[in-house]
């Protein structure tokens, strides 16, 4: 089979790399892809929102399957004019990728399909939004203040009193921060506990569950500064048992996606669902409508089964014959990052040291090549990923690969996995 491959980051460069191993392809292509995925598929300059493009150059390869990797893409209904053109692709429709794209829509669906979420108000009038905030007292805070459309993970905004929150208010429907993803915001109950990402494989009435997984997505350590596409993750995360699992995709990912087909919306994909464990019982933070960035580099170097029977099976409607072979022990990803992001950062800089990387795979994000010169070309340039057969020799060797790579002004958290391993301390027999 042929394989096109949509995106250019880490997330693409591990679902390329995957795919790659499946004995059922023998060509593999990636647009606009990186000079990282350039050294294992062949990549084309289009750009991933360029829909026509894209579609275009599926017909011109003769590719079998589409796997789409980001969400403008399929918020924009890559998946339908694929179908429409009798292109196999793999993730949700249009309709379905509202899930993800309209975060308003999101947190309705939520409440009619009685999802645990956190409690929420939506606005689109900044002084309704505002008049609401003035009558909350000093307990009601902390409080997220969330711009409804796309913001590439950064459109959540922590508010830790009532002048923050009018002031975010402002910015977001006022000054516009995010554009017009901000026209409509949402504002939540602050949730307490640990994060999971937990993600299925759906035909849209069987699901098949991916490694939890645990993302890092503030820019510093302990959690501090603002939120990024996400500085780290591991997997899968100690403290959820595959009974917990089972309960959570009952209650969360199974309700989505039949309110959906009430809705006369079919949900295939891959369906993410972002998840607070609360003392009382998980919460939903968001659902997205596809893979996540960087929980796919961790979760697919455990991943033993072909790729391409799940991405197949989910198009195909086969779900139920599928069970996902995992390898034992975990996977750490650790994010370098440009100095500066997630605000504003420079390119250009040369990477160094990525020869010396023996015990890890370095997923590519933002970068390209001149000559034989890597240089950083966007605010997270690599995921170094390595394995371990407990959680800690995974963080251990992961780092020890980490400071071997150099450019200027890299930065990266030092904490990734800690949560998971102060959970092991306090829950393992120490015998
Ligand atoms: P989102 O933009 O919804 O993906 O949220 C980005 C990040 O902000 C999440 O991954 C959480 O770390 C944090 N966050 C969002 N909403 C909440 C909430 N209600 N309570 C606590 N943290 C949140
Ligand atoms: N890692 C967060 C996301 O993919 O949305």
């Amino acid at each position: 089979m042929k394989v096109l491959v949509i995106g250019g980051g880490g997330r693409e460069h591990a679902l390329v790399w995957k795919i790659k191993q499946s004995s059922m392809v023998n060509e593999i292509f990636c647009a606009p892809g990186n000079a990282g995925i350039a050294e294992i598929a062949q990549c084309f300059p289009v750009k991933a929102e360029d829909i026509p493009g894209q579609v275009e150059l599926a017909k011109r390869v003769g590719a079998n399957l589409v796997v789409v990797g980001p969400e403008v893409p399929l918020a924009e209904g890559i998946v339908d004019i694929c179908q429409a053109e009798g292109i196999k692709a793999f993730g949700p429709t249009k309709k379905a990728a509202l899930i993800e794209s309209d975060k308003a829509f999101a947190k309705g669906l939520m409440d009619k399909a009685r999802i645990p979420t956190a409690k929420f108000s939506t606005f689109e009038n900044p002084d309704k939004a505002k008049i609401v905030l003035k009558c909350l007292e000093k307990e009601d805070f902390p409080r997220v203040i969330k711009a409804s459309g796309l913001c590439a993970g950064k459109g959540s905004i922590m508010v830790k009193d009532k002048e923050e929150a009018l002031a975010t208010v402002d910015k977001i429907m006022r000054d516009r921060i995010f554009g017009e993803a901000g026209d409509t915001i949402v504002l939540e109950e602050y949730l307490e506990g640990d994060e999971v990402s937990l993600l299925v494989f759906t035909d849209g009435k069987d699901f098949v569950f991916l490694l939890p997984s645990q993302d890092h997505k503030p820019v510093f350590n302990d959690d501090e500064g603002p939120n990024t596409g996400g500085m780290g993750a591991y997997a899968p995360v100690p403290f959820l048992s595959d009974k917990d699992i089972g309960k959570i995709i009952d209650k969360v990912h199974a309700p989505a996606i039949h309110y959906l087909r009430k809705m006369g919306i079919e949900y295939k994909g891959v369906l993410y669902a972002g998840l607070i464990i609360t003392e009382k019982d998980p919460k939903v933070l968001e659902f997205n409508c596809r893979f996540g960035d960087p929980e796919t580099q961790p979760i697919f170097m455990l991943l033993e089964t072909d790729l391409m029977e799940p991405l197949l099976a989910s198009i195909e409607g086969n779900l139920k014959n599928i069970s996902l072979k995992w390898k034992p022990g975990y996977a750490t990803c650790v994010i370098l990052a440009s100095g500066g992001y997630p605000g504003k950062y420079e390119k250009g800089k040369e990477i160094t040291g990525l020869d010396k990387v023996t015990d890890a795979v370095v997923f590519h994000a933002g970068i390209r090549k001149e000559g034989d010169k890597w240089l950083t070309n966007g605010g997270r340039v690599l995921g170094v990923t390595g394995v371990g057969k407990d959680l800690e020799t995974s963080v251990d060797s992961t780092y020890r690969e980490v400071d071997k790579i150099k450019f200027e002004g890299v930065h990266n958290r030092l904490d990734i996995g800690v949560h998971g391993l102060t959970y092991l301390m306090f829950h393992q027999s120490l015998i």
